[in-house]
């Protein structure tokens, strides 16, 4: 007669079972398309307190639609991704110089999020959330013409040729980034490692999304006005590579 005591339970498995897997489907993996360490040396204990006391409100969610203004509150009336962005000394420079730019920094790497953390506890800084995980999530999930600038600076470079696959910068990335840029927004990339630079040049020759228009070599030769040099970039020059920063336009 009914639903019986066995029908019930059916049903509540059911919901419950439903309830996981569409939990599972709306929680992106954080390590898609990552190759490289995500943990360092072990965390001090000041690093360690930081990060379980700091990092949660930071946190950039992308696991619920995207808001910019309701996450930078109407302060900030742009916003600026950097990716990979390594012990964040860039990233905290432009936020402390531009408090009205809301920026997105993303970097699996647990020791450079910890670096980051202590620099916007440092700095007071209102306008930086953090995604610990790939930035191909946060892209994925940033509205079209979302932001002013995306900085890739230095990303990993794969020399090997069966490994160049792994690069970050692809058709298909530039296609994503295009997206969720505005007109005439920036894609700024950096890089010392001549291939990489020749690699990326290729593909946003072959993009119909971005130009690059150089007035003569100290386009390239020279940073940016606000530059602030990274710790990959402080390697590089030490062991005598030549940096070349590249500002592709979107069209
Ligand atoms: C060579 S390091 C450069 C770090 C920093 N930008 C600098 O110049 O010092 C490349 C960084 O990109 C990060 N990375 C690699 N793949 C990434 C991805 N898909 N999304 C976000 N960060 C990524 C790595 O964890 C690493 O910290």
């Amino acid at each position: 007669m009914g639903t019986g005591r066995s029908g019930r339970d059916t049903q509540v498995t059911f919901l419950i079972y439903k309830t996981l897997i569409e939990n599972r489907m709306s929680t992106l993996d954080p390590n898609v398309g990552l190759y490289g360490r995500q943990k360092g040396k072990r965390l001090g204990v000041f690093q360690k307190t930081l990060m379980e006391q700091k990092l949660p409100q930071l946190i950039y969610d992308v696991n619920t639609p995207a808001d910019l203004k309701k996450v930078f509150g109407e302060t900030c009336t742009e916003y600026f991704l950097e990716i990979g962005f390594g012990g964040g000394e860039h990233l905290a420079a432009l936020a402390k110089a531009n408090p009205r730019v809301g920026f997105i920094g993303c970097e699996p790497f647990e020791n450079g999020v910890a670096k980051l953390v202590k620099a916007i506890e440092e700095f007071s800084l209102k306008n930086v959330r953090i995604y610990q995980g790939s930035a191909t999530n946060v892209i994925a999930q940033l509205p079209d013409q979302a932001l002013s600038r995306v900085y890739l600076l230095y990303p990993d470079p794969w020399p090997k040729r069966r490994h160049r696959k792994r690069r970050f910068v692809s058709d298909e990335k530039l296609t994503d980034l295009a997206r969720v840029l505005k007109t005439e927004g920036e894609l700024r990339f950096a890089t010392d490692i001549d291939d990489y630079a020749g690699w990326t040049l290729a593909r946003v020759a072959r993009s119909t999304c971005f130009s690059w228009l150089p007035l003569n070599s100290s386009d390239w030769t020279v940073p940016w006005f606000d530059w602030t040099q990274t710790r990959y970039e402080r390697k590089a020059i030490s062991e005598n590579r030549k940096p070349a920063y590249f500002k592709f336009i979107r069209i």
